[in-house]
């Protein structure tokens, strides 16, 4: 795309993002700290998932140094629900590092974000862009479709940021980047793109391309997970310490047959982690007849407490659907 032509896009997109963005949370205002928490909830999830767990974990962890100071278990009870718990333990972690390394100063600029724990090449760019003004592109899977149709041919690793860069709109970098991602996320989608509302449809090469790459093929897996309750307590099991996923959280105990055995089937969830949907029957049974390794690592936790524990989403779903967690 000749440069002259860049300058007229850049306009039309800006103008059509200032009337249409989304009013979402993390907009209000530019602070580095709020900003970052909202990207970092963003990744591998979506806006309407992350709009209520946003406002709660503000609630909890206002600012870096509260989030800092408290324990990585109350941090991952606050992220309960969201997934990809690595996310959480990496946050905590670099806030730290800013408390303790950077007098609590979070790095304006994307080099220096990109030191930090869990801040990649796009979390940094969408803090520096957005919060600091830097004038650095950022690339998701919103961005790659945008520019693939744009310019009517995909392209892969650094030719794709390379390419971004070149279209980012250096004196807006922050909204920029933004009305990127909205356009991919609100018009350009991947099926159905609406390309008659489209800001930018007249400089585009592709328009309503198809972009996706084959579809990965998901698992499918059935299990079993046992609820026992007695006089107001819930049998809860803590993953190991070393456990490659939600490592220490806290969940209901996995029944090892995938039987539903001697109790009754409460209801069935189903759950969809990474790429597995899982199909879980919630099943009541009394302790004895848990195994010796399906009590692995359980205790009796107080209702009245369930919500103060790191919960895993699966188990958050199945107590609450039993109407023992709000
Ligand atoms: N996806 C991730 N971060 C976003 C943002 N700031 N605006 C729009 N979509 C996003």
């Amino acid at each position: 795309m000749p440069e002259e032509e860049i300058l007229p896009l850049r306009r039309a997109l800006l103008a059509w993002y200032r009337q249409n963005r989304r009013d979402l949370p993390w907009r209000k205002d530019h602070d580095a700290y709020r900003v970052w928490v909202s990207e970092i909830m963003l990744q591998q999830t979506r806006v309407a998932a992350v709009l209520e767990h946003y406002r709660l974990f503000l609630e909890a962890f206002p600012s870096i140094e509260v989030l800092a100071a408290d324990e990585e278990s109350q941090v991952l009870a606050r992220w309960s629900g969201l997934g990809y718990y690595r996310r959480a333990r990496l946050l905590h972690k670099a806030a730290r590092t800013v408390m303790r390394e950077l007098g609590g100063n979070i790095p304006e600029n994307a080099a220096g974000l990109r030191r930090l724990e869990g801040v990649g090449r796009y979390t940094a760019a969408a803090i520096a862009s957005i919060a600091c003004g830097e004038a650095v592109a950022v690339v998701d899977g919103n961005v790659e479709r945008v520019l693939a149709r744009l310019d009517g041919r995909p392209r892969e690793g650094e030719a794709v940021w390379q390419r971004a860069q070149e279209l980012l709109d250096p004196r807006h970098a922050g909204d920029w980047n933004q009305a990127m991602m909205e356009l991919g996320a609100m018009v350009c989608t991947p099926r159905a793109p609406q390309c008659l509302a489209c800001p930018v449809h007249e400089w585009c090469r592709a328009p309503g391309a198809d972009t996706s790459r084959a579809q990965e093929e998901r698992k499918r897996v059935r299990m079993a997970r046992a609820l026992v309750t007695n006089a107001g307590r819930v049998y809860l099991a803590q993953r190991e310490a070393g456990a490659s996923k939600m490592a220490g959280m806290w969940e209901l105990p996995e029944l090892a047959s995938g039987a539903e055995r001697d109790g009754e089937v409460l209801c069935t969830l189903r759950h969809s982690i990474t790429d597995t949907d899982y199909e879980v029957h919630i099943v009541a049974l009394p302790l004895r007849l848990l195994k010796a390794a399906e009590k692995r690592g359980g205790r009796w936790v107080d209702v009245a407490n369930l919500a103060k524990l790191p919960l895993t989403g699966l188990t958050r779903k199945a107590l609450r659907r039993q109407g023992l967690l709000a």
